[in-house]
């Protein structure tokens, strides 16, 4: 989820520049900088960390007149965060800026290396760059390089290129990651990321579509769709107030977050659930040579993720699989053992409790593995290996596409060790790889489904108390919808294995006590409709999430009829995010910033 600007005119483009980056900080970043084109000359900037280490380097930088110029805040997901990585990448006359996942940027880079062409940092980026340089060659035209590029690349990018060789021109295209091309009456031209960038500064916009590729430059806005034809674009009036443009349109940044699962997931996926494998660039396969067992340890959601990993892990990788959580961890003198690959999973990365159980991993010697949405964290720079679950920067305190990708990342890797240690038949592992790549559609929200749950949302308001149940992975999912409640609603909830219920807690039933039923119909589905016909049978109050009616139930949430249990499981977790949401907002609460609670708790 990195930020891209960039502006054609005659204003303080500096300023244009770094103001627009600072407005989508809220994007995330760990670098950034800025391209400028001023008379002729190229200025290039760049720093890793906060925006005001680029201010701090640009500020004896002031281009007068006619420029154009290029700006990048960076959310690492090839390459470290550091300065030879960071955005704009440079060819010899060119930069670009790139937000997205260029997937055959291997093969690329690999076919211009064997033409001499260097290669100065380890991002999919720089392929741009330097496979436009090398189409220029041949092409009539700057665009004709750019757009014989474009063809080239496949995954998910919105990239912005400028040349030497055009000192007035702004390529673009938009290819998954979102792109727009605003103005304002005096003919500024700006790009972004997001509108939130361009606010007060242009009036309108166009938001660029999948496909769109094209120019822009004092003579005006070309642009082209996937098939090359010329397309005109549809200016729209821009919103003014920047922070409800920075939740696009959302009430809450929970809400966006939950929306964005889609594209996120998207994300996460691209370049590693390929046909016929899991494809973890980002670690050796080495790191699971000698190892028996594989333990994790996290916190909160986080530790809801690795339950879910201890199933998916036993089940299709055949390997023993223990979860800890880390505060526990830290102090029972555990029996950590080198044949033990200890694996962390933090979103931030910097999560106190966790942070110190892998240290005491790495004291007693065990290869670790982080698991993490931050590149550059603690636990990042501590482990041996990192996967990064790409989720961009979480702003909701209450974690939700963070928890999604874990669960993907986590699923993946189940069927990378199972494929490593040969307890899978290559067509199943097609099978999974063919359900995991339909998670993204699976976890779009379903606007019927979101309105059902406003107006049920009302139901739940009081009452002494709710029980989350569910089996198998669906266990730790009922935990984390447990969770998700407690957090934003304050209300008391807890999640139990639905075959537990009846060892106690089924004392609680009668009708104050609602219970939110997990009802997948893949996976346990008559055995967990017992668990809630006994818990119905004395009268608690009942809303089974799944796809088939119950008809002891008082409530029902329908999710769609799936092939596969993992696909019940990634609309379930939607719909128990949206019902947490919706109690929430009823209740009049924070939900971005829930009483008590921090996004990152690095305090013990
Ligand atoms: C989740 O909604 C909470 N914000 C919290 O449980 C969180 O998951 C936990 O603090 C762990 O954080 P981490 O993933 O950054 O390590």
């Amino acid at each position: 989820m990195c930020g891209i600007v960039g502006y054609i005119g005659e204003k303080d483009i500096k300023q244009i520049l770094l103001g627009g980056l600072k407005e989508l900080e809220y994007r995330g970043y760990d670098s950034a900088g800025i391209a400028v084109l001023n008379n002729g000359e190229f200025s290039i900037f760049k720093a890793v960390g906060k925006l005001i280490n680029l201010e701090e380097k640009t500020k004896d930088f002031h281009p007068q007149g006619f420029s154009i110029g290029i700006g990048h805040t960076r959310w690492a997901t090839h390459g470290k965060p550091t300065e030879l990585n960071a955005h704009p990448h440079v060819g010899k006359k060119s930069y670009v800026v790139h937000n997205g996942i260029i997937e055959n940027y291997a093969e690329l880079k690999k076919e211009l290396e064997t033409k001499g062409v260097e290669f100065l940092s380890q991002t999919d980026t720089e392929v741009i760059v330097h496979l436009f340089e090398d189409l220029q060659k041949e092409a009539k035209t700057n665009f004709e390089a750019f757009e014989k590029t474009v063809q080239t690349l496949h995954g998910a990018y919105a990239t912005l290129l400028v040349t030497k060789e055009e000192p007035d021109t702004v390529f673009f295209a938009k290819e998954g990651s979102p792109l727009l091309i605003a103005k304002n009456e005096n003919g500024e031209i700006y790009f972004a990321s997001s509108d939130t960038a361009v606010i007060g500064e242009a009036s309108q916009a166009h938001y660029f579509e999948d496909g769109d590729y094209g120019y822009a430059s004092k003579d005006g806005v070309f642009i082209f769709d996937k098939d090359g034809k010329p397309k005109q674009p549809k200016w729209q009036k821009l919103e003014q107030n920047k922070l409800s443009a920075q939740k696009e349109g959302y009430r809450f940044f929970m809400e966006k977050e939950i929306y964005e699962q889609s594209d996120v997931l998207s994300d996460t996926l691209l370049g590693r659930a390929t046909e016929n494998e899991v494809v973890f660039e980002e670690i050796d396969k080495e790191l699971f040579d000698g190892i028996n067992e594989i333990k994790f340890c996290a916190c909160g959601t986080s530790y809801h993720a690795a339950l879910c990993a201890s199933y998916l892990f036993e089940r299709y990788a055949k390997i023993r699989v223990s979860v800890e959580i880390a505060s526990e961890l830290r102090y029972k003198e555990p029996l950590l053992m080198p044949d033990t690959l200890f694996v962390v999973i933090s979103q931030s990365g910097e999560t106190a409790d966790t942070l110190e159980t892998l240290k005491m991993a790495k004291n007693a010697g065990l290869k670790t593995l982080a698991i993490c949405n931050v590149d550059n964290s603690s636990m990042v720079r501590l482990a041996d290996a990192t996967i990064l679950t790409r989720a961009g920067i979480e702003k909701g305190v209450a974690s939700t596409k963070a928890f999604a990708t874990q669960v993907a990342v986590l699923w993946m890797l189940s069927l990378y060790v199972a494929k490593l240690r040969n307890t899978i038949e290559k067509d199943a592992l097609q099978n999974q790889l063919r359900t995991l790549r339909t998670i993204p559609q699976v976890v779009k929200v379903d606007d019927g489904m979101h309105e059902r749950i406003k107006r049920l949302s009302k139901r739940y308001l009081h009452g002494h108390g709710f029980f989350f149940i569910g089996r198998d992975v669906f266990f730790p999912l009922a935990l984390e919808g447990a969770l998700k409640l407690k957090e934003i609603s304050y209300l008391h909830a807890e999640g139990y294995p639905a075959g537990e219920m009846k060892h106690g807690p089924i004392a609680l039933a009668d009708p104050e006590l609602f219970t939110i039923a997990l009802l997948p119909k893949n996976l346990l589905f008559e055995k967990t409709r017992s668990n809630i016909e006994e818990l119905s049978a004395r009268d608690s109050t009942i809303c089974v999430v799944g796809s088939e009616e119950f008809e002891k139930g008082d409530d029902f949430i329908k999710t769609k009829p799936h092939r596969h249990y993992m696909q019940e499981f990634f609309e379930m977790m939607v719909a128990l995010q949206l019902l947490s949401l919706e109690i929430s907002v009823r209740l009049g609460n924070d939900v971005d910033m829930p009483r008590n609670l921090a996004k990152s708790v690095t305090v013990e």
